[in-house]
């Protein structure tokens, strides 16, 4: 390992400045999120993350799967500048605007399927999301649709609606949106079914088949499934293949759209430039944010011209395509197609391998899953009853932050890794021996 500066923790944690704008964080900011711990960020540069104390942390995050080209990265911030002196505004809801329609082509030819697609641009994931349940009640004029248990999708109301990872963020609001059905997903380390993907043969699909479809929801009404390649915030679950093949081919048996949300999953991310390409699916809609524009507000939902036929005024956005985001997205794309996505394959292949042997090693570490960059293990009580431990995976957390590295949960018992995709070996190496310093002093029992 060569000698890198970071991460560099001088004071106590939370430190003296920390403190303080934490206590007017309590007194101003709506309370509503959750922070897992208190990191208050001062600046960023490619993978650490400096709070206002001066403590340098080796950032695992990637800001929530978001800086996938590092934080701050130098072309990134020339393109936003540069743009930001040229035009910084002028609603693309009511005119036209030469870098959406550059990225818009850009999307349209990146994104799986090899046909024309148009682009409808948001500021949020959420927003996407808001945009593909809309366009695919209209398009079909069918009104039900089908996700799964622990996906999230976001937290406005109708992203909401098809949200089912932790009761708190559905807590209170409902009603929701109706005619939204949750089924398993293939969750198969805790198979809803009790089977196992050698045997099962996608019990989970062949039950929307030959029960669902049977009993309470004619396919006929169905105008979507709503599916993360690979569930993201409800714990970086990689469903088998044969998963998604099943699933989509269900689609085409009965005319449902088969939408793919990779907000998460998406722009590299996995190692290919959308999880859709390790599945051989060509959803026909694509929702993209986090990711796709290295930390500026964007999102994007993307169709075939034949689905995307709403009529003006069916939807629009103020600030959806902003030309700042849209330049930052052009670089970030570039970025990823110059070599990122491979970095991402690359060290993910070698960080899954070095994770594997902390699971065969951790009697608490229970499984160890993920694409890329896009990486989970699940802690566990013990392998056998794989009682979820939550509070054992929120103190390995803590334990991490204060060794100055930052990582995330998912899940109900998932520690998840989705570092910048510019890392290097030796930033999973220095985040590997942390994090089994962690399970180690996890194990002896300091808490
Ligand atoms: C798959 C997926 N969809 C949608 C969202 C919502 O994105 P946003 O928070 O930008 O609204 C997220 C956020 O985590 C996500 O992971």
């Amino acid at each position: 390992m060569t000698f890198k500066s970071y991460p560099c923790i001088r004071t106590k944690l939370p430190g003296p400045n920390a403190v303080q704008y934490l206590e007017k964080e309590k007194k101003y900011i709506s309370p509503s999120s959750t922070k897992g711990y208190p990191l208050v960020v001062k600046s960023a540069k490619g993978m650490v993350v400096t709070d206002v104390d001066d403590n340098i942390f080796l950032d695992f995050t990637s800001g929530v799967a978001v800086c996938n080209t590092g934080h701050n990265h130098d072309q990134i911030v020339a393109s936003i500048s540069s743009q930001a002196s040229t035009l910084i505004h002028m609603s693309g809801a009511d005119f036209y605007n030469p870098l959406q329609i550059q990225l818009a082509e850009k999307l349209s030819a990146i994104c799986p399927g090899s046909y024309t697609k148009r682009v409808f641009f948001g500021n949020s994931g959420a927003e996407s999301v808001e945009a593909a349940f809309k366009l695919a009640r209209y398009h079909t004029k069918r009104s039900i649709v089908i996700a799964f248990y622990n996906a999230f999708h976001g937290r406005t109301m109708g992203a909401l609606s098809l949200t089912a990872s932790k009761l708190n963020q559905r807590k209170h609001f409902l009603p929701l949106i109706p005619e939204v059905i949750h089924i398993p997903y293939a969750y198969c380390y805790r198979c809803h079914y009790g089977l196992t993907p050698d045997n099962c043969h996608m019990a989970c699909v062949t039950w929307i088949r030959e029960e669902l479809f049977k009993t309470k929801v004619p396919p006929e009404d169905v105008a979507a499934i709503f599916v993360e390649i690979i569930q993201g915030e409800g714990g970086y679950i990689v469903p088998p293949k044969e998963f998604h093949k099943a699933l989509y081919q269900l689609t085409r048996d009965f005319n449902i759209l088969y939408i793919a949300d990779e907000a998460q999953s998406g722009m590299g991310r996995t190692g290919r430039m959308f999880a859709s390409e390790h599945f051989d699916i060509v959803p026909d809609i694509i929702t993209l944010a986090k990711g796709i524009a290295s930390g500026l507000p964007l999102s994007a939902m993307v169709a075939s011209e034949k689905i995307m036929n709403w009529l003006p005024g069916s939807h629009a956005s103020t600030f959806g395509g902003n030309p700042v985001s849209c330049q930052a997205a052009l670089t970030t794309i570039r970025l990823l197609e110059e070599g990122l996505i491979d970095n991402a394959a690359k060290q993910g292949n070698y960080m899954i391998n070095e994770l594997k042997k902390l699971e065969r090693t951790y009697p608490i570490i229970g499984d160890v899953r993920g694409l890329g960059l896009m990486l989970a293990a699940e802690i566990v009580k013990d392998k056998q009853t794989k009682e979820y431990v939550p509070e054992v995976r929120d103190s390995i957390i803590q334990k991490a932050f204060s060794k100055g590295l930052l990582l995330l949960g998912c899940g109900r018992s998932a520690i998840r890794f989705c570092p910048p995709l510019i890392l290097a070996k030796d930033d999973v190496d220095i985040a590997l021996s942390i994090f089994k310093e962690c399970l180690v002093e996890t194990i002896q029992g300091k808490f």
